[in-house]
């Protein structure tokens, strides 16, 4: 897919110097704030502007979770798999929202509706299983739970 982005936001912020190019990870904060999402066209000219390797500025990306390569839906579910979650039936959780959105985890809806992930613990292993959407947690969760939620939303 041919992208023609507009490339000024990039300007600005490596213009603003809030930060330099060995602060990889704040100068990808700012990238992805400004455009919603790491573009592969904009970081294939940060490389090219800070002389950081492409293949350097990917590993970072993908190594956190907090970066995204592709534009997220309108509503973002964090589904946890973490072991407090696990052993209240997480997995079942995670199926249960690929059944009811068609997605795996990592995808977007094709309606751009909602973005899929997983995390490694979402802080309230109290409410296990619990998923987030959004800035909200769902705990105590159970398949139907999880299809009325995703209703509510769509
Ligand atoms: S393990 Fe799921 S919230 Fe902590």
């Amino acid at each position: 897919m041919t992208q023609n982005l507009d490339l000024k936001p990039l300007d600005n912020i490596l213009e603003a110097k809030t930060t330099t190019p060995s602060d990889l990870i704040p100068l990808l904060q700012q990238i992805q704030t400004a455009y919603g999402y790491l573009p592969q066209q904009v970081i294939a000219e940060l490389s090219k502007r800070t002389n950081i390797p492409a293949n350097k500025i990917f590993g970072v990306i993908t190594f956190y979770e907090q970066f995204h390569l592709e534009p997220n839906g309108k509503h973002t579910i964090r589904c946890c798999r973490g072991t407090a979650c696990h052993v209240k039936n997480g997995p079942k959780m995670i199926d249960a929202i690929t059944e009811v959105l068609q997605i795996e985890p990592g995808q977007t809806t094709e309606d751009m509706k909602f973005t899929f992930e997983t995390v490694a613990c979402l802080g309230t292993c109290f409410l296990a299983p619990v998923m987030m959407i959004n800035n909200d947690y769902y705990g105590h969760l159970n398949k139907n739970k999880i299809q009325s939620i995703l209703e509510s939303y769509s």
